[in-house]
């Protein structure tokens, strides 16, 4: 199994580019199964997570190919995949995929609106929580669903001519449920409405994605989305946004280190809460033409700052463990506050082994900044986790080494090489 090797203590300084987001390019991907013309889906990143999801739409029958692979000057240019699902073979996402990657469950929605049937399983919990599926089902059932449990699968179907529109009003923010909704509402007969949608911008990637293919959507980027189901819908070609949590956490290992770093294709529109909070801390942040510049001078100290996360456009929870390594050094108390997930919290303990002085209780967690960090053996326990061991062991002192590398190379695209290039002394050890 891999492991990262981290010599910390050295600043960050150059230019990072930002890849396509994850959490855009797999729902784009999935959005493939509604249509039996070629979608083209340009910039997807190159991670685990994109690969594993492949192999799942093969098994319902999507081809795909990929071109623009990256060598040479369009190194940081994702890739293109060419999703063409002319027939769906299968409409069984088995237990022994989805339970590899809980984003495989969006599947259901446009199974659903396509073929009227579907068989998914139940992806179970994870390390962040137990993260149920009621939203999504009961949203499905407002479009006409016949759902059923069985053995761990939803058993799906819809009345005979499929799915038809109706009101979907959520108690909470989901957004897995309103990815699964709005996959299978554009193929919907008539109208549907979707209130307390998330807004987060992969979303409204999503949507406009489904736009190009012709569905017709409103309220795109808000939290009420009017969708006019449409009989068919065609290929098109669309770019995957830049992955603002990737930027995100490249910011917050520039203000944790200190240095000057542009990162390049960074949206600051999808980032706000989050750059807000750092030019609190004292961090140097501007927007350039193009990308968003970090900096955090050697001798500037950064104040103590409080955080709560919140759904789009509030502060990210899948930030959240980043932001609490930018902070471990921080003269001071600061404090996070998780509102979204139970059990996201499993980064304290590791970070601890640093010598992290942190203290949490329930969902709130309170760092005390320390002087000092030393290098340690840590385990990474999920992906946002791992990134926060990674800015830990770039500020503590020693060679920290991040076990479990598998979750990192689920989310972040060449982690290694990115900082490296930007001079932190990072090397992969493969085995
Ligand atoms: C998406 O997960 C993201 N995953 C997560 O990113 C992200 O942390 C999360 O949204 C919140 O922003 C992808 O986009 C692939 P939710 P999702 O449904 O859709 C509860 C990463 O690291 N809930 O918005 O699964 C749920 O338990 C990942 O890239 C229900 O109660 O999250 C949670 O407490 C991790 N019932 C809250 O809602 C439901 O039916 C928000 O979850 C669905 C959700």
């Amino acid at each position: 199994m891999d492991r990262i090797k981290i010599t910390g203590g050295q600043q960050l300084n150059g230019t990072i580019a930002i890849s396509g987001a994850k959490n855009a390019a797999l729902p784009l991907m999935i959005a493939s199964l509604l249509t039996s013309d070629t979608l083209t889906l340009k910039n997807v990143p190159n991670l685990a997570d994109v690969v594993q999801l492949g192999r799942i739409l093969r098994n319902h029958g999507t081809d795909f190919t990929i071109a623009g692979k990256r060598p040479g000057k369009n190194k940081m240019q994702g890739e293109t995949f060419h999703l063409t699902s002319r027939d769906i073979w299968d409409t069984t996402a088995p237990y022994e995929m989805v339970s590899k990657m809980r984003a495989s469950f969006w599947v259901l929605g446009p199974l659903l609106g396509r073929e009227h049937k579907a068989r998914v399983s139940l992806p179970g919990g994870c390390a962040i929580g137990t993260r149920p599926v009621d939203l999504h089902l009961e949203g499905l059932k407002k479009l006409g669903a016949n759902i059923d449990l069985e053995d761990g699968y939803v058993i799906a179907r819809t009345p005979r001519g499929g799915l038809k529109g109706g009101k979907i009003t959520f108690p909470l923010i989901s957004v897995g449920a309103t990815h699964n909704c709005l996959l299978a509402a554009v193929l919907a007969r008539g109208e549907t409405l979707i209130e307390n949608a998330a807004a987060e911008p992969e979303i409204g990637d999503v949507a406009r994605c489904l736009v190009k293919m012709g569905a017709k959507i409103e309220g795109i980027d808000t939290h009420t989305l009017k969708i006019e189901g449409v009989t068919q819908l065609e290929g098109a070609v669309h770019t995957v946004l830049p992955d603002r949590i990737e930027a995100g956490t490249y910011a917050m290992a520039v203000a944790a280190t200190g240095g000057d770093v542009f990162l390049e294709g960074a949206d600051p529109t999808h980032l706000q809460s989050a750059l807000d909070l750092m030019i609190e801390a004292g961090v140097g942040i501007k927007i350039k033409k193009g990308g968003i510049q970090v900096t955090r001078g050697a001798r500037t100290k950064l104040k103590p700052v409080h955080v709560e996360t919140q759904p789009f456009p509030g502060f990210p929870t899948d930030l959240q463990a980043q932001f609490m390594a930018m902070m471990l050094k921080v003269p001071g108390t600061s404090s996070v506050r998780e509102t979204i997930f139970e059990n996201r919290f499993m980064h304290v303990a590791e970070l601890m082994r640093m010598g992290a002085n942190i203290s949490q209780s329930g969902d709130k967690a309170e760092i005390e900044g320390v002087d000092e960090l030393i290098g340690a053996q840590v385990m990474a326990t999920d992906l946002r986790a791992s990134a926060s061991l990674v800015i830990g062991g770039l500020v503590a002192k020693g060679d920290t080494i991040v076990n479990r590398v598998y979750h990192l190379d689920r989310g972040f695209e060449r982690i290694e090489e990115k900082l490296s290039a930007v001079g932190a002394k990072i090397e992969r050890l493969s085995e």
